[in-house]
């Protein structure tokens, strides 16, 4: 990946959007189209265990969509404990990325990389009636945290960018 070059840009669209804990260069709001975020994915060891697994965000293929996120410019040497954290059936891939400016609008394209599970890993598990969703939430915890304080977070951080995303603010308010 990206040989040639001796920066990157990261597309975080989970947690990386409020929490980064790597050095970046630089990080700016941006969006990918033909993507849509969905808690589909199981975390048996971040947000849950393997007797109660939480739900985490992945992407799927969804023509139209827009999915607002968090870009960062790093080097390429960030992404070695990023792909064993995330070694949890995630493959990255390379997308077109809008940057954003501070007034909302669109201000400049480049190439990013995004990690997501898709549907032939172990540990997804698709969809679900959204309640049932928010209940699997509400009751998983691991190691890194409560399932409920991650997708309260990525809400959070969603509204604090101005972005839309029905999923995520509906299972939000499903949260019990
Ligand atoms: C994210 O927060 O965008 C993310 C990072 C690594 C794997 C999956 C999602």
């Amino acid at each position: 990946f990206f040989s040639d070059h001796d920066d990157l840009w990261l597309f975080g669209y989970g947690s990386l959007i409020w929490k980064a804990d790597f050095a970046y260069l630089e990080r700016q709001p941006a969006y990918i189209t033909g993507w849509a975020r969905r808690f589909w994915q199981a975390s048996h060891d971040h947000r849950g265990t393997l007797e109660a697994p939480g739900r985490v965000a992945t992407l799927i293929p969804a023509p139209g969509a827009v999915c607002h996120g968090m870009a960062y410019r790093i080097t390429p040497d960030v992404l070695a404990p990023l792909d064993v954290r995330e070694k949890n059936g995630y493959l990255r891939e390379k997308v077109p990325l809008t940057f954003i400016d501070e007034t909302g609008r669109a201000n400049g394209q480049s190439e990013g990389l995004i990690y997501l599970a898709s549907e032939d890993n172990p540990a997804f598990l698709g969809d679900a009636p959204l309640d049932v969703i928010a209940r699997q939430i509400a009751n998983a915890h691991g190691p890194s945290g409560s399932n409920r304080e991650y997708l309260v977070n990525l809400a959070q951080a969603l509204r604090d960018l101005g972005a839309e995303d029905a999923h995520i603010f509906e299972l939000e308010k499903q949260l019990v």
